[in-house]
């Protein structure tokens, strides 16, 4: 076994990384964990979403030939590092899980614990939660002290951020190595203490959410709104086509769970969240949202 030395102790190097979720975010770290020269076991229950995630890292990869970005070997030597597959128990010889499935607290528990059960003594289970609470999800699994959140931003190729956020019983150790790890597959980690929405939820959530509000109020188009915001504000995007890109679904369960911790109605979430879920509206991953991506 491997060790390299840390201010906490010895810490297990990371050699082999697994993702469990082959959607948006974990196509993306298994992408950059690839690109950084992990092996990576990427595994999605559902066939037909890790075989679409396949694909579309090799449409990246394509991409990137063409703008001499890599070359054709090096793609070659990505996908050599890129095992894919349905079968959880591929996990366990990695040395960190990456688990990016839905965001329900009851799933998440679930298959954490089995986690847990298939992986090695020593491997660190994280969760890409984006607000749940990483001690209730640890003591669901044999090893809570290695258990944290490594919480990713869409689109992750992109986005320089991870907040690595320890759960109360996780070890100091366990947090620097994910804290290296993040550095070492080109982000810049934040340390944050557990919190509903930890850091960048917290605050970016209740944003979308007031958006969302002044578009049900009819006090401007969507369009005026994400404008306003991006050249009165020098928002990279407007809120609402945030909401869309990261999945309208996705910040109304953000909005409900912080109106549950807080009890504090501030975070009630917009009606235009409610209706556009309730349509099927979840954003660019249907095709619409605010906007109208079949256009
Ligand atoms: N996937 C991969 N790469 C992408 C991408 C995507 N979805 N979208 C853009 N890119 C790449 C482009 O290929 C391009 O790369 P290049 O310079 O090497 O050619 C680069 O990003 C810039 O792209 P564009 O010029 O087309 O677009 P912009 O400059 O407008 O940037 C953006 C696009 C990066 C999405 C920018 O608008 C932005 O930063 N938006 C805010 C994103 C944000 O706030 N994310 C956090 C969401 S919250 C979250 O994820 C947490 C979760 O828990 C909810």
């Amino acid at each position: 076994m491997n060790y390299v030395e840390f201010k906490g102790g010895n810490c297990l190097e990371i050699k082999k990384i697994g993702v469990l979720g082959a959607g948006t975010m974990g196509m993306g770290i298994a992408q950059v964990s690839v690109e950084a020269g992990y092996s990576v076991v990427l595994i999605d229950v559902v066939p037909e979403i890790v075989g679409k995630a396949v694909i579309r890292l090799n449409q990246v990869w394509a991409k990137a030939i063409e703008k001499g970005k890599v070359t054709a070997e090096t793609v070659a030597n990505f996908n050599a590092l890129l095992v894919s597959g349905t079968d959880i128990n591929d996990f366990k010889d990695v040395d960190i899980v990456i688990e990016a499935i839905v965001e329900d607290i009851d799933i998440k528990k679930k298959v954490q614990k089995q986690l847990g059960e298939i992986c090695k003594n020593d491997t660190i289970l994280a969760t890409n939660t984006s607000a749940l609470s990483i001690t209730e999800i640890a003591a669901a699994t044999n090893r809570p002290n290695k258990v944290l959140g490594m919480h990713f931003f869409n689109p992750v190729p992109v986005m320089k951020l991870v907040e690595v956020i320890p759960g109360v019983v996780t070890t100091d150790n366990t947090a620097q190595v994910v804290m290296e790890l993040s550095r070492k597959i080109g982000k810049e980690p934040v340390l944050a203490k557990e919190s509903p929405g930890f850091i960048v939820n917290r605050i970016l959530v209740p944003y979308m959410n007031e958006a969302a509000n002044v578009y049900q109020e009819g006090i401007a188009s969507a369009e005026e709104i994400d404008k306003a915001m991006k050249l009165g504000a020098g928002m990279p995007m407007g809120p609402l086509a945030l909401a869309d890109m990261v999945g309208i679904d996705i910040v109304l369960a953000v909005c409900e769970f912080f109106v549950k911790e807080f009890a504090d109605s501030k975070y009630r979430p917009s009606l235009a969240f409610r209706q556009k879920v309730r349509a099927g509206h979840l954003g660019v991953k249907t095709g619409r949202g605010f906007y109208d991506y079949n256009m």
